[in-house]
């Protein structure tokens, strides 16, 4: 996820540009570049690092004149950050400048078809082919010229276009990424969200896929694919500026909660190509595959939880034994790990310390290294031997939501990915499975709304002090992940134990009011689970049951429920975590915890 914004005006353009990029740097802020337009050239600048480093690079703005220019804030996916794959991107004649937030699925196609043309490339960016793109349909019209450009791109995008022919022009073009143009008096702006042009205005247009824009400092046009011109819709924002940037809502984290469908489908889908799952860095031959008898998984905090359901999965698919390994814990073990192991190493932000230093251990003991990061360039990405990222965008909360649930999705699509090249399931399965994993989104999306009461839910149980969570199988790997969301910003004691292990000790804590959280949607262990149930119940404790909707039997039993929607189950998890994503929340915030930052957390903890 990026952060894009456009001016053209009356007025110094980059000032207004590095405003706008300074409130959008919740979105990306690995560097950051703009591009102004003054007489027939463009003035560049861009460089690694915050917004910041720009406005100091060329002094607020003042050191690049010109009216209309067009800005970028990077949270890289294609090309580690540094001040070339910094956005903006040129054509080759200067005449073109191009910033986007988005995934261009074709760009290597047309990188290749354009460098064979004569284009030259400097950057590692999928971008870079929309400024070459541009110059090569260029004919004197540089509306034809986007709309050319625009019918030849095939991903997710918003992308932004600065030209020098003197029209005092800008154009935005949007497919499937935000984009909102805003309407001022003398001058007109685009950007990635409100936040980078409500202090300017608040009066704006909201882009639909498959349109583009022209905006003059006079007016504003929007174009269907063909060049048609479509109605403008102007709409009122009512938010302040902080509001915006957490895209009205309340917290960091509700807002990512609330982004899940999007970028689990951000992480899935460019990976589904013809119904095959493909990773663009995953380099292990068929004859080394064979040969791992043994995969480790290590992370630490909830990026080892999404590993726990890894484990689950990638067992089940591919018949190979996987532990989950405490970071902290395997640094120090002396590993018996060696060539025939694979390690998969998972990180949000790719620099936690003990991750770090187990995956050295590791190495060291001759293991094969595959890195499941979100931030591009980060230290645990470039120590792999393959990296998959999440590409979740920045996550501001501490406590992790869509980090782990785009780790969960990138482990199941390796399960299947493996399991195929191993040969221990059908193509009928195969496809099967691609094609539910794909529909996740949509399961993600009904289980946000499901729960319609769970505010009021989690306020009324917001009172206990120590909270049991307990599952069998997949349903126990999401129980940890349950529980540490609700400790970290609850701060409330929550433990999630194997179902079948309370009779082993932790039983013997169960009494009057107490409440257990009991997740059931692993059917084949169900009755065991609710035995389980009626044991903790018969002890006087109070049973939150999160179930399948269709699952009638244990709303008899519990005595609270959150709803889950059935889903392929192996994939179950994805969607299971998100009523407990939303349950930690609300009970956060009914006991007035700092729900984004909250107490003794870091976000990554780079130190030991
Ligand atoms: C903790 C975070 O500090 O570190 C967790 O709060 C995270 O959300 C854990 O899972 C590991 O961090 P990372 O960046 O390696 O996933």
């Amino acid at each position: 996820m990026c952060g894009i914004v456009g001016f053209t005006g009356g007025r110094q353009a980059a000032p207004v540009l590095i405003d706008g990029l300074k409130r959008l740097e919740y979105r990306g802020y690995d560097s950051a570049g703009i591009a102004v337009a003054d007489g027939g050239k463009i003035g560049v600048a861009k460089v690694k690092g915050y917004v910041k480093n720009l406005a100091e690079l060329t002094h607020d703005g003042a050191d690049i004149p010109g009216t209309m220019g067009v800005g970028h804030t990077r949270w890289a996916t294609h090309g580690v950050p540094n001040d070339i794959n910094a956005h903006p991107h040129l054509s080759c004649d200067g005449r073109f400048a191009v910033v986007h937030n988005g995934i261009i699925e074709n760009y290597a196609q047309l990188r290749e078809e354009l460098t064979r043309q004569g284009y030259e490339f400097v950057s590692e960016t999928d971008t870079e082919v929309i400024a070459h793109l541009l110059e090569s349909v260029y004919a004197g019209d540089a509306k034809k010229a986007v709309m050319k450009a625009f019918s030849r791109l095939k991903g997710s995008y918003a992308i932004g276009i600065l030209c020098t022919d003197g029209s005092g022009r800008i154009f935005a073009v949007r497919e499937a990424g935000p984009l909102i143009i805003g309407l001022g008096v003398g001058e007109n702006y685009f950007a990635s969200d409100v936040s980078a042009l409500v202090q300017h205005t608040k009066n704006v247009i909201y882009m639909e896929d498959g349109q583009f824009a022209e905006l003059t400092p006079e007016d504003v046009t929007i174009f269907d694919s063909f060049g048609r011109p479509v109605e403008r819709k102007v709409s009122r924002v009512t938010w302040d500026v902080e509001a915006a940037e957490k895209g009205g809502y309340e917290h960091f984290m509700l807002k990512e909660i609330m982004e899940q469908p999007a970028t689990f489908k951000a992480t899935v889908e460019p990976r589904v190509v013809d119904g095959e799952v493909v990773f663009e860095n995953f380099s292990l031959t068929d004859e080394e595959l064979h040969g791992i008898n043994h995969i480790v998984i290590t992370a630490c905090g909830s990026a080892g939880y999404a590993g726990q359901v890894g484990r689950y999965v990638i067992e089940e698919l591919c018949r190979m034994p996987v532990s989950v390994e405490l970071a902290s814990e395997l640094r120090y073990r002396n590993p018996i790990i060696g060539e025939h192991t694979l390690l998969i190493v998972i990180s949000q932000s790719g620099e936690t310390a003990d991750t770090i230093a187990a995956m050295r251990e590791c190495k060291l003991r001759g293991a094969r290294t595959l890195a499941i990061v979100n931030v591009v360039g980060s230290t645990i990405s470039k120590l792999a031997d393959n990296v998959i990222y999440t590409w979740a965008g920045p996550e501001i909360a501490v406590a992790t939501t869509k980090g782990y649930t785009t780790q969960v999705a990138v482990l199941d699509m390796l399960a299947i990915y493996l399991a195929k090249r191993l040969g221990t399931i059908d193509g009928a399965r195969y496809s099967h499975l691609v094609e539910e994993l794909l529909g996740m989104p949509a399961k993600i999306q009904r289980a946000l709304d499901l729960n319609k009461n769970i505010e009021e839910l989690a306020e009324s149980l917001s009172y206990h002090n120590d909270i049991y969570f307990i599952g069998r199988n997949l349903d126990y790997a999401v129980c940890l992940e349950g529980a540490l969301k609700l400790k970290e910003i609850s701060y409330i004691f929550a433990e999630a134990y194997a179902a079948g292990e309370l009779k082993h000790g932790t039983i013997a804590l169960v009494e009057e009011d107490s409440l257990v959280v009991a997740i059931a949607c692993y059917e084949p262990l169900f009755e065991k689970t609710m035995s389980n149930i009626e044991e903790v119940k018969a002890r006087g404790a109070k049973v939150l049951a999160v179930a399948l909707e269709d699952n009638k039997k244990i709303f008899t039993k519990a005595d609270e429920y959150l709803m889950v929607p059935r889903c392929e189950p192996i994939f179950t998890p994805i969607a299971e975590i998100i009523p407990l994503q939303l349950f930690a929340y609300y009970v956060a915030r009914a006991n007035g915890c700092d729900i984004d930052k909250p107490k003794n957390l870091a976000k990554s903890v780079t130190v030991e």
